[in-house]
């Protein structure tokens, strides 16, 4: 097949996605497949251009805000479609994280030139990039989720609505890119002003000590559910893409009820949201044993530490079958996707 893989891209999670694509790009084509990887922030990469540019692309940091601009620039996004690297691949792979690569606007111009993709349609990419629609759709399916407000609000209403501490974060970032744990009111101004740098939406969360939980959802399947032991009190963005920095258990230990009922919660989130192909649907569980469930990421992490991948070994799914498996996915959808 021809398989276009688009990786880079001008999001916080440029480098993450540099990493993820790079993996995907090896494993489709010891598939056997025809890859063309292309980054929509510097068009189709020749293979020197590419094997530079996929080295050693991870770093402590995500890029500086000034450097994504300028990747935010480029004169290729509206153009993106008509490229024929796109227009002529059999499917394109989204490894892409984060921005308008995962938020639904890619998505929506890849259908608009009918053209195959892997993962989420537009609408259900852009709920799940939206963690205030999200809580409020898994609310009304019956997924648990912590209590929340929207900033702007009063440490009184915060105080009243929520109590201390709280969590911070930009409603539609990922890799835990300006957020930040509040302990009083006296924190709150400062973390609000930071998150609203990277996000013109602002959500305030209750607080959910305990333990982390990531499902993934490969077509119909709910995989092995994972737990994720980070160094820092948060599975913050170094724990998060630093080898040591967090350790992951597949399985996570759990009872067989707890196992059961995290899965089902996540299969509900993945309805509730719309979703298609495959996701992980992350959670919180208390010491009484309750789950909440944070988000759902429709182009999860790709890496040789990332989630879905470890989720997916642990059934015995090689990276390679989990990427065919991801594109066989994307062929089946009928009559396009939410
Ligand atoms: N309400 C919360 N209570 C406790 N920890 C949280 C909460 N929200 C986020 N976190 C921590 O921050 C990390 C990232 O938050 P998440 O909501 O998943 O956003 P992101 O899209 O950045 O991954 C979580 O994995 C968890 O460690
Ligand atoms: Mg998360």
């Amino acid at each position: 097949m021809k398989i276009t893989v688009m990786l880079g891209g001008a999001s916080a999670e440029r480098d993450v996605s540099l990493a993820s694509g790079a993996r995907v790009v090896a494993a489709l084509r010891a598939n056997g497949h025809a890859v063309t990887p292309l980054d929509p922030a510097m068009g189709v990469l020749s293979e020197t251009a590419f094997t530079d540019l996929v080295h050693d692309a991870m770093k402590r940091e995500p890029p500086t805000l000034a450097e994504l601009r300028r990747f935010e620039k480029s004169p290729l996004s509206p153009i993106l479609t008509t490229l024929p690297a796109v227009r002529e691949a059999d499917v394109v792979f989204l490894a892409l994280h984060g921005g308008q690569g995962e938020d639904g606007t890619l998505q929506a111009m890849l259908d608009a030139a009918q053209v195959r993709y892997t993962g989420s349609g537009h609408l259900a990419s852009a709920l799940a990039m939206d963690k205030d629609l999200s809580k409020t759709l898994f609310r009304s399916a019956g997924v648990t989720t912590a209590d929340w407000l929207m900033a702007p609000a009063t440490a009184e209403q915060v105080s009243d609505a929520l109590s201390w501490p709280v969590i911070v974060k930009p409603s539609k970032q990922g890799s835990t890119v300006g957020l930040h744990k509040v302990n009083g009111p006296e924190e709150l101004t400062a973390a609000v002003a930071d998150a609203f740098l990277y996000d013109d939406e602002v959500m305030i969360e209750r607080f959910i000590p305990g333990r982390e939980l990531t499902v993934g959802i490969l077509g119909d399947d709910a995989l092995p559910v994972g737990e994720i032991i980070p160094q820092h009190e948060l599975y913050d963005y170094e724990c998060k893409y630093t080898a040591g920095m967090a350790r992951e258990e597949f399985p996570a230990k759990l009872t067989s009820s707890q196992r059961s009922m995290v899965q089902a919660q996540a299969r509900r989130a993945f309805r509730a949201l719309k979703l298609a192909g495959y996701a992980r649907i992350d959670f919180r569980m208390m010491d009484d044993g309750t789950f909440y469930c944070l988000e759902a990421n429709t182009l999860p992490g790709m890496t040789e530490l990332s989630l879905i991948p470890q989720a997916a070994a642990a059934s015995g799914i090689s990276f390679p079958a989990l990427c065919e498996r991801i594109v066989q996915l994307a062929l089946q959808t009928k009559g396009g996707k939410s």
